[in-house]
């Protein structure tokens, strides 16, 4: 197959939800429908139940490094189908939106009785901040939930999107019948036995057709027209380019655990999900046709099995092929590196591969070279924009409990940092060490992995700040800069590249020091203009 064809048939995108939507069931059913997988319940959750750092380090025992859930790869309808997964747990939202930057759509999923919630808010906002094409599937229709219009009228109201149905249910929960794709034109009768993997689907050609109340009966068929016409009424036609700029979601209806509804939420996003997307980089914008491979770290991970202490660096390809054995230049320190056993992923194994494509994932092994928004190239300088970092929730001093193990200590923050398992800030003041997290759990699992992969003990003293805001060094030759360093010294520090972070202790503190330094920027994102 052509270098074009392999880019043409890739379909690279996440799944993103609200814990307990239904991502790991739905994700599942993708799996089984590719053949991937042979039975439900091969797909590990990757839930953490009530935040318990043991669960959290028994599902990164269990996952090592051999288990490839990270990336989920199938064949389907001819395409090449890469899933990304996530971490459905708050606490680990960061990782989350750097996997974002490496999938080229995403499919959200909400549960028809809760409807928008709070992590799905968050995550759909930075997929809209990067114009990322998204589907979404409204889950667990065989249970009761929303009324469907009020229900879309939420999706858009909440996350700010403008859908169009291409399903619609007939019915919900115990009066479920099916689903009537808008798509497709045909009806799926829901039998309610579980789990079956081949529907029953009726075409129906016109709605006003008689056979239609043969089927689901009168008084669904008449509410089902009455449905699909206020459908045409209110919501615009499917436009797929406008699919492809982010400014519409298809929505589909469904019930992932029982299989219902997925088949045709696959059907069609094989056909309009996108094909890998160009990328901008700081020097330029790299297109997936070029010839010269370039591609990006998106997510480091560790293996926590202490007799196999190396990581795997995930690299999402962006242009040209990454071939086995070629010398790639590490663009951040100017070296040439070969890969002799770079991974690919498959639904339950990872394996060797010679050639990747723009779209797919490579594992490599690293033994530290490699941090998070690293690029690779054939020799080109480009840096690949847009993993930045936002200013963590939660702040604390890092204090070494083993004094002769600082050395120890030293490297594995540097190491756990270059992960992107928190963010790191020096002191100005006093070169004392802050780690900031998205969540108190990321304190536990450091303290953890600290102790069991590097030998190092620490121990953490609560800082108060509201929030950590970089600050642009554009006016830094005015007095005012020169001023602001000077009395707000104590609340400065340095993250991991250097750049000058302002650590406010209060809303208002922050409120204050901008009136009163007026010239000097702060930012809540580590990369701006
Ligand atoms: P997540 O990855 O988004 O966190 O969600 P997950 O797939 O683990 O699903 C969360 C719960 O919702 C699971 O039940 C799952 O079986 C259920 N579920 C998923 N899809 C549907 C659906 O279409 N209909 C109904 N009724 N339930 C659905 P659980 O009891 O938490 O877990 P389990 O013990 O069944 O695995």
């Amino acid at each position: 197959m052509s270098f074009l064809s392999e880019i043409k048939r890739r379909r690279t995108f996440g799944i993103i939800s609200h814990p307990d939507a239904g991502k790991t069931t739905l994700t599942e059913k993708l799996l089984l429908f590719g053949g991937a997988i042979q039975e439900a319940g091969a797909v590990k959750s990757n839930k953490i139940k009530k935040g318990a750092t043991s669960d959290f380090m028994e599902i990164e025992r269990q996952r090592g490094i051999s288990v490839a859930t990270s990336v989920l790869a199938f064949e389907y309808s001819d395409k090449k189908i890469n899933i990304l997964d996530t971490p459905g747990h708050k606490d680990f939202a960061e990782d989350t939106f750097r996997t974002l930057t490496a999938v080229d759509s995403v499919i959200v999923v909400i549960d028809v009785a809760k409807g928008v919630e709070e992590q799905t808010e968050k995550l759909v906002e930075v997929c809209r901040m990067r114009n990322i094409p998204m589907i979404v599937f409204i889950n667990k229709m065989d249970r009761e939930g929303k009324d469907a219009f009020d229900l879309l009228d939420e999706v858009e109201q909440k996350l700010n999107l403008k859908v169009v149905p291409l399903s619609f249910p007939i019915g919900m929960g115990y009066d479920f019948k099916g689903i009537y794709n808008i798509w497709e034109k045909n009806i799926n009768l829901f039998s309610g036995d579980n789990r079956k993997n081949i529907e029953e689907t009726i075409e129906i050609s016109d709605l006003q057709a008689p056979e239609l109340n043969k089927i689901i009966g009168d008084r669904a068929a008449n509410q089902l027209r009455e449905n699909i016409e206020l459908v045409d009424g209110i919501y615009p036609e499917f436009d797929k380019e406008a699919y492809l700029a982010g400014n519409l979601q298809p929505v589909f209806f469904g019930s992932a655990l029982n299989n219902f509804g997925v088949r045709e939420l696959l059907d069609c996003f094989v056909d309009i999900a996108p094909t890998p997307r160009a990328k901008q980089s700081e020097e330029r914008l790299v297109q997936p046709e070029e010839d010269k491979f370039t591609g990006f770290v998106f997510k480091i991970h560790a293996n926590m099995d202490p007799n196999h202490r190396d990581r795997l660096a995930f690299i999402k390809i962006v242009s040209g092929k990454f071939e086995r054995n070629k010398p790639y230049l590490h663009v951040r320190n100017g070296k040439k590196l070969k890969f002799s056993s770079p991974n690919a992923f498959f639904a339950e194994k990872k394996e060797i591969v010679d050639v990747s494509y723009p779209g797919d994932i490579v594992g490599i092994h690293d033994t530290g070279n490699f941090k998070i928004g690293d690029t690779l190239t054939e020799g080109e300088t480009i840096n690949y924009k847009g993993i930045p970092s936002f200013s963590p929730e939660h702040f604390r001093y890092i204090n070494n409990a083993d004094p002769l193990k600082s050395k120890q200590l030293f490297k594995g923050i540097d190491q756990l940092m270059d992960e992107g398992v928190a963010q790191l800030f020096t002191l100005e003041l006093n070169g004392r060490k802050v780690i900031g997290t998205v969540g108190a759990l990321q304190y536990e699992v450091i303290q953890y992995r600290l102790e069991h992969e590097y030998g190092a003990k620490c121990t953490y003293e609560n800082l108060n700040v509201y929030k950590a805001c970089w600050v642009d060094p554009k006016n830094s030759k005015t007095d005012e800069y020169k001023e602001f360093i000077r009395v707000k010294q104590r609340f400065l520090a340095k993250d991991k590249q250097n750049q000058l972070v302002f650590l406010a202790d209060s809303a208002f503190s922050l409120q204050m020091t901008q009136q009163t330094y007026p010239s000097i920027k702060f930012h809540y994102v580590s990369e701006f203009e």
